[in-house]
């Protein structure tokens, strides 16, 4: 059976008090609107509509890039959650299946929860809804079911009687309906109701009146957890990071002290990996087995080589690549550069747009001067060569195999394969100079 998923992200999010539309703001480092689109993906779903309002060109831009502009439907204005659903009418014509309505502000939802809703289309049903007992059931919509488990009806708090209301069993949002019936529905839910707003969740009690079955399907109330406000973003980003450093926990991975490791939606770490405590792990990170991340260490779209020995407080930039048994020590910032087997930099190193040779070691204070004000430019190191302390290598640059560069050199020029590189004031001795100093100061002090 082919599958579509509709996703509302047409609300206005007033409750962020943010410019940013509400869907683009980030839990795991992920947009919200990309954790549903992704479980969309992860549903196997033939088709994603994403429902949108006018107010957001940066929604429109991500939306048109992630599902194309014939899979976005303009919600205009919007008139509720039926007329939402409704408005993705066109651009599902034609497809016959399994529909999901899924909410662009509900990040946590998993894979497994929205399969039990399908589960019972394929068991018979015409429509199934997501709910999930409330511990504070407010505003959400109440699920009233049948005693033999159907769903009747669903209630909006705002309509609903004293009885309805002590319900605890609510409306998560989401619903899955075959298309065969779901538009026809839609047609026929009015906007007669306490807030003038189309309802989706009349869709229920019009499939019954036809004669079709309805059921409610239970998840936990984490699952559906949804964002309105900064503080609902924050208990989402916490439930996301419980749950991770748990997984990543039963894959293997030591976390000395947990709740103070922050990971991404997509960071990948090795059995066997270390991380002391608060690390944080922006997207795109990959670490491979066997490692050690170092307390105060901040790494995002890198990848970490097996056996490595990662700071405390190094920074690991966007295209910072380290092959197996690398070290980088305390106050090192490394940005798309990639450095061989067995490289060291110990202490206190900017390394930017460079590439590092097996085996060589970066001393402490190397700075590659990377960007002229205009243009960056590249440092190559050959294999096995040592960068003496405090040098600064101008790029364009190559040293080649073997090179050695004095401490406290600016290496402007390319150097050859095995050659000293010595780029700096040289020193002369004054015997007795000191001496002389000291009595001439004391005698002028004296007098
Ligand atoms: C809705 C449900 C309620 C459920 C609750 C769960 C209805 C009528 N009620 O209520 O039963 O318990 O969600 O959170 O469906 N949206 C649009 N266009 C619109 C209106 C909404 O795209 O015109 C989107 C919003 O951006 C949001 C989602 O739909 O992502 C839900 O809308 P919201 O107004 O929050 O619905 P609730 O009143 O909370
Ligand atoms: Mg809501």
């Amino acid at each position: 059976m082919k599958r579509a998923a509709v996703i509302l992200a047409a609300g206005m999010g007033t409750r962020m008090r943010s410019k940013k539309i509400k869907v683009l703001h980030e839990v795991g480092g992920r947009p919200m609107v990309e954790w549903s689109l992704a479980l969309a993906d992860g549903l196997g779903c033939d088709k994603s509509i994403l429902v949108i309002g006018t107010h957001s060109e940066e929604l429109k831009q991500v939306a048109a890039n992630r599902v194309g502009s014939e899979n976005i439907a303009i919600q205009d204005p919007p008139q509720g959650t039926g007329h939402a659903v409704q408005s993705a009418e066109q651009a599902l014509a034609g497809f016959e299946g399994h529909v999901v309505v899924l909410y662009a502000d509900t990040p946590l939802l998993p894979v497994d929860a929205v399969e039990k809703a399908f589960a019972s289309l394929d068991a018979g049903y015409a429509v199934s809804v997501l709910g999930f007992d409330a511990a504070e059931p407010g505003g959400y919509g109440r699920l009233i079911c049948s005693d033999e488990g159907d769903l009747l009806k669903i209630v909006e708090a705002k309509e609903a009687s004293e009885d309805e209301l002590a319900v605890r069993f609510c409306n998560s949002g989401v619903m899955a309906v075959k298309s065969e019936y779901f538009f026809d529905l839609l047609s026929r839910v009015t906007n007669d109701n306490a807030k003038g707003e189309y309802y989706l969740t009349d869709v229920v009690e019009l499939a019954r009146q036809d004669g079709l079955r309805a059921s409610a399907v239970k998840c936990s109330e984490e699952d559906v957890l949804g964002v309105n406000s900064r503080e609902q973003l924050a208990e989402a980003e916490k439930v996301f990071q419980t749950k991770t450093r748990r997984k990543m926990m039963e894959n293997g991975v030591t976390l000395i002290d947990p709740d103070t490791v922050y990971f991404a939606f997509d960071t990948q770490i090795g059995a066997d990996v270390v991380i002391e405590p608060s690390v944080f792990f922006g997207p795109g990170v990959s670490v491979a087995p066997d490692t050690r991340i170092k307390a105060f260490s901040h790494l995002e779209n890198c990848s970490v080589g097996e056996e490595c020995r990662i700071g405390p407080f190094a920074r690991l930039r966007p295209g910072a690549v380290l092959r197996t048994g690398v070290r980088v020590g305390n106050f090192v910032e490394i940005k798309n550069s990639e450095l061989g087997e067995g490289v060291a930099a110990n202490h206190l190193s900017y390394i930017g747009d460079g590439d590092v040779g097996a085996k060589s070691n970066i001393g402490a204070g190397t700075i590659f001067c990377n960007y002229d004000g205009y243009f960056k430019h590249r440092t190559i190191i050959g294999e096995g060569s040592f960068i003496g302390s405090n040098s600064s290598l101008v790029a364009p640059v190559t040293l080649e195999n073997g090179s050695f560069v004095g401490s406290g050199s600016v290496v402007t020029k390319d150097v050859p394969e095995g050659a000293l590189a010595v780029g700096r004031g040289k020193q002369k001795n004054i015997e007795g100079w000191a001496d002389t100093y000291h009595a001439e100061m004391r005698r002028k002090k004296q007098s």
